[in-house]
């Protein structure tokens, strides 16, 4: 096993048959033969799905593919993709090769802060239930700790309570939960349903449901990138690429103005986001979940990423909700997630959430300058009929 950064800059790699492909990833993060292998498998045999899920009667593949050219916050990426949709990981890797000439994405996460709600109904009093929970914040914290010890071991824990009133006499209390490299799901959940007795009686009320949010609005990833207006150009003059570049600002004011427009654009995004989440083994129905809830979260739904000319390029910013796990729940069992972590090299779930912030962001930038430009039908035909084995 290596610890080599692998180098993200691969030109030619899309023309090399798929087992040249394999080798030079091979070579590039120091895949055993065994690791090589599991490219071909999958990830996990019939007798490991067996155990992941009921029922089981086999396993449904997706082409796993390699985005290149990133680089998040200085350091190189190789960013494996599961997705059936022709023309996705060739975009990223276009667009991330725009934003890597600009010195590549600057990336940004809170904590790894799950929340868990304990509904409380039949409130007696709101207000002085809402004191005695405030009052109590110091015991309700050390029994969300004791609740999960080796989270504590691992530097986790609870880091807030939040009190929050609905209404028909409900009060909602939100415990947020430091997770680290979990994504926190199971974590969270179990100490929702130990702390909701013991709230309940703090709130003279009846416990209502006890489960985690999927808006996990304290677990942001905020991601830049700029693309300067040459190599936006590519070969032509450069006040084509200061032309495309408003072009694509103009494009994200369209998703900033139109919420028609911003669900497309979002879900432009998730074709990013979602490769990369299914690829490590993550819950992508929580993550889209969280994305769209946030991008609604004032009311009115919203672009994920935005796009402003500024000085002499394109600078995009992203921000969403993004709760990941690099250890637990599925990687245990699937060989194949764990690869792709490997592959990656990320060492940490918020270095994960930051490199996959990332890439929605360049899938953003290549949507927006193919529909701000030519259109997306040449580029993305031509790639369909390959996939489907037509001339
Ligand atoms: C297609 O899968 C995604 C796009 O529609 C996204 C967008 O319009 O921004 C091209």
């Amino acid at each position: 096993m290596s610890d080599a950064r692998p180098n993200s800059r691969l030109p030619g790699f899309y023309r090399l048959p798929l087992d040249e492909r394999q080798a030079e990833l091979a070579r590039q993060v120091g895949l055993s033969s065994e690791e090589l292998a599991l490219l071909a498998s999958g990830g996990i045999a019939p007798a490991g799905a067996d155990r992941m899920i009921e029922n089981a009667v086999g396993i449904y593949a997706l082409p796993l593919g390699l985005a290149l050219n990133f680089v998040v916050n200085g350091v190189d990426r190789l960013v494996p993709m599961a997705v059936e949709e022709p023309s996705v990981i060739a975009a990223a890797s276009n667009a991330a090769r725009l934003v890597r000439e600009g010195g590549g994405f600057f990336a940004d996460s809170d904590e790894s802060i799950m929340t868990a709600q304990v509904e409380l109904r039949e409130v007696a009093d709101i207000a002085s239930a809402t004191l005695a929970l405030q009052a109590a914040r110091d015991d309700i914290m050390a029994r969300t700790d004791a609740a999960l010890p080796r989270l504590r071991e691992r530097g986790g824990g609870c880091r807030d309570v939040e009190i929050r009133a609905l209404p028909d006499r409900r009060l909602v209390v939100h415990l947020h939960i430091d997770c680290r490299d979990a994504m926190g799901a199971n974590m969270v959940n179990t100490a929702a349903e130990a702390l909701a007795e013991r709230l309940a009686e703090i709130a003279s009320a009846r416990v209502g449901l006890r489960i985690l949010t999927n808006l996990s609005d304290r677990r942001m990833v905020r991601v830049s990138g700029k693309v300067p207006f040459v190599a936006l150009a590519s070969d032509k003059p450069v006040e084509e690429g200061e032309a495309l570049a408003h072009a694509i600002a103009a494009a994200s004011r369209f998703a900033e103005d139109d919420i028609y427009r911003a669900a497309t654009h979002n879900k432009g995004i998730m074709n990013g986001v979602d490769p990369v989440v299914i690829a490590t083994g993550n819950d992508w129905r929580g993550i889209e979940a969280g994305a769209h809830a946030f991008a609604a979260r004032d009311g009115r739904y919203r672009p994920l990423a935005v796009w402003r000319v500024q000085g002499d390029g394109l600078v995009g910013r992203l921000e969403m909700p993004l709760a990941l796990g690099t250890v637990g729940g599925t990687l245990q069992v699937h060989a194949g997630a764990a690869l792709a972590l490997r592959v990656l090299g990320v060492k940490s779930a918020r270095e994960l959430g930051e490199v996959i912030g990332s890439v929605g962001l360049a899938q953003n930038l290549a949507a927006l300058k193919a529909l701000a430009g030519e259109g997306i039908q040449r580029g993305h035909m031509a790639l369909h009929r390959r996939a489907v084995g037509k001339p």
